[in-house]
């Protein structure tokens, strides 16, 4: 209770205080905040006591010697009294860290920076209080081995550099809350060599070039994980436009991916439109993507507003990426336990096109992922371990948990109504399983018990039909 009393005004408070043991010099005390927020499959990553609203990065890149130096401006707001905080950072030395402008003492312990804010400005880090941290930092970008074996974090391209990475690459090139649960606002600048260009989320909202160094400012409003974010550095043919719906699209293609991603890139708006009447409007102000060189990346991202793609992809994987910005970008999964949620509705949109335009019903679909042991690995709403969040059970079977509960609720007009209320409920925002699985049975009237247990949690393949 100690932590909603008013900030000490009368010397009877402030002896109030010191009697009832709260007290040092400056007023109420503060507490340090986690240095996880507990996820079930990383328990480590994210940290809390403070919930980010804005990221400002401001990263110099020589790709040339593989450095990168930046600064960045994190906005918070506490969720509790603050004596200290956490932020991850895997790699690179922190140069120093101001917190309200005044120097504050950065410990390093593996991926965690303990930031301890001078006493001064103590009062400023009271819950519900807004702070403004800043690190300055430098050194060699890593390439982070996920759980998985994947490469991510920072990876090094032929001409340049592409950073991305889900789950917790992000952390390898910027200080921050690296858990999907903390969404914020971004300003990301690049400066490059002036004859690469640097890609990002969001819109370019401007582009500078002095002493042979182009800096690029990139704009994200609308809230993003930090799994989403992404840069890009290299040789890119781009393409700027604006679709009819008056969503800005932005195209990064490297010259070797060039003829190969021309006709499905040119693609993009019918996908948005087709997408938009599946599932919602579409949720974000730009689209576009990222078409790397083959062999640059390990694996196609839906990094917010731009996918990347390691080189030029094929209809069905547009469709996927261009999905996931309903489902995961713009509904984000709680934790990533939930992460099915945007797997499956990925997958789904993949069956939805194929059946639209390909000539290939959903029940197909659906029945080549029932055939495929691989899908019966293990149920998608508990993976074993995090070495197994992107396996094909959290991919195919998850889809086919969406066509039971279209094949249950016996009606495509409601069924799509559900997803776009779906979409809607939680834009922009972040959902659990328990929120899903609530959510539909309170819009179709019906007890789903037996659909979850059966599709989504039972450990073995249930019938067809049942
Ligand atoms: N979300 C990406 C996709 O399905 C895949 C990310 C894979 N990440 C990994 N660590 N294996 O489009
Ligand atoms: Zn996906």
């Amino acid at each position: 209770m100690i932590h909603r009393l008013p900030a000490p005004a009368t010397p009877v408070l402030l002896l109030a205080l010191t009697l009832l043991g709260a007290g040092c010099a400056g007023g109420v005390e503060g507490t340090p905040g986690a240095a996880g927020l507990r996820d079930p499959y990383f328990p480590g990553l994210g940290n809390g006591g403070y919930d980010v609203t804005h990221y400002g990065l401001e990263l110099d890149v020589d790709p040339a010697a593989h450095r990168l130096r930046g600064t960045a401006t994190i906005t918070a707001r506490a969720t509790q009294d603050l004596s200290a905080f956490h932020l991850d950072l895997a790699g690179l030395n922190v140069e120093d860290a101001t917190v309200e402008g005044r120097p504050a003492s950065v410990n390093r312990a593996g991926k965690e920076l303990t930031i301890r804010p001078g006493a001064a400005v103590e009062d400023r880090l009271r819950k519900g209080r807004t702070f403004t941290t800043v690190v300055r930092y430098s050194g060699s970008p890593q390439a982070l081995t996920d759980a998985d074996g994947g490469k991510e974090g920072w990876l090094r391209t032929a001409d340049g550099a592409v950073a991305l990475g889900e789950p917790s690459g992000s952390m390898a090139w910027f200080p921050g809350n690296h858990h999907p649960s903390d969404k914020a606002a971004y300003d990301i600048e690049v400066t490059v060599p002036e004859k690469l260009t640097a890609v990002s989320n969001g819109e370019l909202v401007s582009r500078r070039t002095t002493g042979g160094r182009t800096a690029y400012r990139w704009r994200t409003r609308e809230p993003m994980a930090s799994y989403l974010a992404t840069v890009a550095v290299g040789r890119f043919a781009t393409q700027q436009s604006v679709t009819p719906d008056g969503i800005r699209l932005f195209t990064a293609v490297d010259p070797q991916s060039a003829a190969a991603s021309k006709d499905v890139l040119a693609e993009i708006p019918a996908v948005l439109k087709w997408s938009a009447r599946k599932f919602g409007p579409y949720p974000f102000t730009s689209a576009g993507a990222i078409v790397e060189r083959k062999g640059d990346s390990a694996y196609a991202l839906e990094t917010q507003n731009r996918p990347v793609f390691p080189g030029p992809p094929d209809t069905g994987l547009v469709v996927h990426e261009l999905a996931h910005q309903w489902f995961g970008n713009s509904v984000t999964p709680a934790t990533w336990r939930d992460l099915w949620l945007n797997e499956g509705f990925a997958t789904y949109a993949e069956w939805l096109w194929a059946a639209d335009h390909d000539d290939v019903p959903v029940r197909e679909s659906f029945e080549e992922a029932y055939e495929d042991d691989a899908n019966w690995a293990f149920p998608p709403a508990d993976p074993p371990g995090p070495a197994d969040l992107f396996e094909p059970p959290v991919y195919g079977r998850s889809a086919m948990v969406v066509h039971r509960i279209r094949l249950a609720m016996d009606d495509d007009a409601a069924f799509f109504a559900l997803v776009k209320g779906w979409t809607k409920a939680h834009r922009h925002g972040n959902a659990s399983t328990e929120d899903f699985t609530a959510y539909v049975e309170e819009e179709t009237g019906q007890d789903l018990t037996g659909l979850w247990d059966a599709w989504l949690y039972g450990g073995s393949r249930p019938p067809m039909e049942d």
